[in-house]
Parts: C-alpha cells; sequence; structure tokens
C-alpha cells in the first residue's frame, strides 16, 4: 500500500537515520466515517526541528495528539531510541520525554500563570504538604523573563491572558520540563509578530543546546525556513513530502499545495470530489 502514489502524489516511505529518536510506521486513525491518518511514515533525529505542514483538516494536530499519548492510533508503530513506544496517556508519554503545546487544550482558564506553569509539577516543602508559592511565582517569572514575553500579572486566571500570552506560557511550561521530545502544534499562532520571533529565538536556543528534538506544526511556509532543518507535508493522511529545507524552497512548497487543490477541483467537476479525496482507499 506505501509504495504506491496516492491521488498523484508519492507517498514517504517508512525511512530512519541512525541518530533518531523517534520513528512512526504505517500510523492510520479514523474518527467514525472520517479518515484523519490513512499511512504515517515518520521519523525524527536527535536535536532536529521538524516542520509539520499540511491543509487545515489534514491531521496534523491529530498525529501529534498520538504521539503525546492522546489518542490512539487504529494501527502502526511508534518507537521512542529504538524501543516500541505506545504511550498510555499524555503523563506517561512526558514521563517517557515527549511534551506538548496543544492548539486547543493549552491552559486552564481558571489557573493562573504561576499555576499553569507547575500544573500537576507542583512543588512542595517536604515534609510540609504546602505549595511552595512564592518560589513557584519566582520560577515561573524567571521562566517567561525567558522567553522574553511579558506577562504583567502572573497570578491572574489564564481565562483573563490573550491568546499569545497563553500560548508563550504553555512553551514556556513544556521547556521548563527539558523533555527530549517537544511537540508544537502551531506555536506562532496567536502570536504577534514580535512574540512569534521571540519563540523562533527560543526554538533556535533550543536547537543549539543540541539535547531536544522538535516536531513543529506550521503554517507559515516563511516561518518553516526560518525555523525548521526539515519539513514534512501530509496530504489525504499520508507524508507526501520530506526533505531538508535547504533543499527546498517556499515556492516549491506552494507549489506542491497549489497541485493539490488543481486535482481536488478536477475531482469535483469530474463528479467525485470528496470520494476521491477521503475514500478511495
Ligand atoms: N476528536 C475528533 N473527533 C472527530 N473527528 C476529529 C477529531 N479530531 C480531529 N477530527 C477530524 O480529523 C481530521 C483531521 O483533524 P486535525 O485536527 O488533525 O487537522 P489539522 O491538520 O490539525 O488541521 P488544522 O490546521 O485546522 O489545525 C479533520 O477532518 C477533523 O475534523
Ligand atoms: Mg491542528
Amino acid at each position: 500500500m506505501a509504495d504506491q502514489a496516492f491521488a498523484g502524489q508519492p507517498i514517504v516511505e517508512p525511512s530512519t537515520a541512525p541518530d533518531d529518536v523517534l520513528r512512526i510506521e504505517h500510523i492510520a486513525k479514523r474518527f467514525g466515517p472520517i479518515t484523519a491518518l490513512r499511512d504515517i511514515n515518520l521519523h525524527l533525529r536527535k536535536g532536529e526541528v521538524l516542520g509539520l505542514l499540511g491543509d487545515n483538516g489534514a491531521g496534523k494536530s491529530t498525529l501529534v495528539k498520538i504521539i503525546c499519548g492522546f489518542h490512539k492510533a487504529d494501527s502502526g508503530s511508534m518507537w521512542l531510541k529504538g524501543k516500541p513506544y505506545a504511550p498510555k496517556s499524555v503523563l506517561d508519554a512526558r514521563a517517557q520525554g515527549v511534551d506538548t503545546v496543544y492548539q486547543d487544550l493549552a491552559l486552564v482558564d481558571e489557573l493562573s500563570a504561576t499555576q499553569n506553569l507547575f500544573l500537576r509539577r507542583e512543588q512542595t516543602y517536604r515534609p510540609l504538604p504546602f505549595l511552595a508559592g512564592r518560589k513557584m511565582r519566582r520560577e515561573a517569572r524567571a521562566a517567561l523573563d525567558e522567553i522574553g514575553i511579558n506577562i504583567p500579572r502572573i497570578d491572574l486566571p489564564a481565562a483573563r491572558l490573550s491568546g499569545g500570552q497563553r500560548q508563550a506560557i504553555a512553551v514556556a511550561r513544556a521547556i521548563r520540563d527539558q523533555s527530549e521530545i517537544l511537540l508544537l502544534d502551531e506555536p506562532l499562532a496567536a502570536m504577534g509578530a514580535k512574540e512569534g520571533a521571540m519563540i523562533l529565538d527560543l526554538i533556535a536556543r533550543l536547537k543549539d543546546r543540541g539535547d531536544v528534538s522538535i516536531i513543529m506544526i506550521v503554517h507559515n511556509y516563511v516561518q518553516v525556513f526560518q525555523a525548521c532543518d526539515r519539513a514534512n507535508l501530509i496530504q489525504d493522511g499520508l507524508i507526501t513530502f520530506d526533505k531538508p529545507t535547504a533543499e527546498s524552497s517556499v515556492d516549491e512548497l506552494n507549489e506542491i499545495v497549489v497541485e493539490e487543490y488543481r486535482r481536488a477541483r478536477q475531482a469535483e467537476m469530474s463528479g467525485n470530489g470528496e470520494a476521491s479525496r477521503y475514500n478511495a482507499a
């Protein structure tokens, strides 16, 4: 199945590099009648930033949610540093070094910036079971300063923060955990130009450290070429493009996506639009 072209697109075969930290083969996921992921092959090398691209609804978030233990794949296999990897939950994945900033459920609205930063990572002074409030606030402030995001009142409920501030806290939280694999689902989506640049800088600094590997969902191709070492494109539930960004260009990616749009239009006009897109298998 994986060696056939789908809807005119080549399918990226399972492949591996000696320094892979994560490998995914033949992952599929349906939600009732909708096939979100058909047959996904992907690998992530140590210290690499991999950009995951694709249209709205292509399955990018679904794939991230499978890697982070939120969804279970219907079929397929994953390996973390060479060992079979099948996280039972988000906490289980985090315990194995895989941390996530979600596109949607990023923060708990009722909790403050500090409380969100330390959610399920609360610090207590032993043997007294009190939360070390002042210490956590100090560290929260330091963590946000490190990213360079300005949040005047870190004790306000997250519901009263802007979208960009919320995302900044979620990114700061994931970075603090010093996970080996970081999954960022559109970390720049709600950001202004300045905040977006700060997050990109932060990702560059993390990359320089060399011990964290990142999969990042990004829609803006310019940012892909700024931040990512390699790009993978999801189309029709398959990975159809896998290239180092140094060997590709914004034009090449645009061309592929416009071509997909043209094919879908043609299929629609010949009367099998949605069928060709989702139900051809
Ligand atoms: N929990 C769910 N239940 C039912 N369908 C879902 C669920 N999550 C995702 N889907 C469907 O699966 C497909 C892929 O969704 P997904 O959120 O992964 O897309 P995406 O590539 O992240 O899109 P976007 O760029 O808009 O965030 C969509 O058709 C979506 O409607
Ligand atoms: Mg998404």
